[in-house]
């Protein structure tokens, strides 16, 4: 990995990978993430004072370097992504993505359209950070064998061309887009803060699963899913979550994927440092309410928002594995 980035670019490592014992502030760290990680980092040397910051896993990169930067992590993951990710989450990434496809159930149910299903067009789904396409067929395999739907069609887009051309490579092989008269997936790299190549409201529903965490601007995304979406349409995302609720199994868990995870990439995929952004890009990410306050912000209604005496939202979304991952969704008003 080092080797892929730009010797300027070369990160400047806030936490280290292993032993926990943070170089900040000298102190170990175990079963919660150190206080000096949870604020903003002090800026990498190559960043100038007047330029606009974010974080890029624990580095404070130039906000113009981030998408190059995450773009040259998943083109370096691309070929292993789906076998890293069994090992990694020991295969429980596939329960969390059947249970987010079955929650949103895709697909134009005949008994709820009108008297010729024929006519009907079916959903148009937008699959953003869509990678692989593990969550797109899903979808369409949802939408066809339990909701009998042959014309629900999903738009898997990516940010990075290699992780599009792993997709291409698994659906080539499907009765998805096997067929040139009755292609249901199509494949569109951009990213997910500019989908100027989506016409508005124009999507049915739009899912984004394990991607948002990389995003630059989160919330310019959300205003893009915003627009593109229909009316009533459905916003939906599956995420990890920066702590869980338990500090004793938050302590769990934050060694086996500091410890771990970076390891298994350096074993399988000879590629430590791409593995190490992974889970230090999850420690950057908004809390479940603090997230939805953000979908809530787009614009989107939030099923179940319930908000607590100092007004934010308490609820709204669903933890899964005791708050490891969270999905979260959100619907665009009708009348607006
Ligand atoms: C962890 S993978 C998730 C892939 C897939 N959704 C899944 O659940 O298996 C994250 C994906 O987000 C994409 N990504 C990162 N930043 C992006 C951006 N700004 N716009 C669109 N996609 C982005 C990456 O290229 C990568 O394919």
């Amino acid at each position: 990995m080092a080797s892929l980035l730009p010797r300027a670019t070369k990160r400047l490592r806030l936490s280290p990978p292993s032993g926990f014992v943070c170089h900040d502030c000298r102190r170990a760290f175990g079963s919660s993430v150190c206080q000096s990680q949870q604020q903003q980092p002090a800026p990498s040397q190559h960043v100038s004072q007047s330029e606009k910051t974010t974080h890029f896993g624990f580095e404070t990169v130039a906000e113009e370097l981030k998408a190059s930067r995450v773009r040259t992590v998943f083109s370096s993951v691309a070929a292993n992504y789906d076998t890293m990710n069994d090992l990694m989450s020991l295969g429980i990434h596939r329960l969390w993505k059947d249970h987010f496809v079955r929650s949103l159930n895709p697909g134009i149910r005949p008994a709820s359209t009108a008297s010729s299903p024929q006519a009907t067009p079916g959903q148009t789904i937008l699959d953003i950070a869509g990678g692989t396409g593990d969550i797109a067929l899903r979808l369409l395999d949802h939408a066809t064998t339990i909701n009998h739907d042959p014309r629900t069609n999903v738009i898997i887009s990516d940010i990075n061309p290699e992780m599009l051309a792993e997709g291409r490579k698994r659906f080539a092989t499907s009765p998805y887009y096997s067929t040139s008269t009755n292609r249901r997936v199509s494949f569109l790299e951009a990213n997910a803060e500019d989908l100027s190549a989506i016409v508005s409201n124009s999507i049915d529903l739009y899912t984004v699963a394990f991607g948002i965490r990389n995003f630059t601007h989160k919330q310019v995304a959300l205003q893009e899913a915003f627009r593109v979406l229909k009316p009533g349409g459905v916003f939906a995302c599956l995420e990890f979550t920066p702590r869980l609720s338990n500090p004793l199994m938050n302590g769990i868990y934050k060694r086996w994927s500091f410890g771990a995870i970076p390891l298994i990439g350096q074993v399988v995929a000879a590629d430590r440092e791409s593995y190490q952004y992974l889970v230090e890009s999850i420690e950057r990410f908004p809390s479940q309410s603090e997230f939805a306050g953000m979908i809530e912000e787009a614009g989107f209604m939030v099923p179940g928002g319930e908000r607590g005496v100092e007004g934010e939202l308490e609820s709204g979304w669903e933890d899964l594995s005791l708050g490891i991952a969270a999905i979260h969704k959100g619907v665009k008003p009708v009348s607006r």
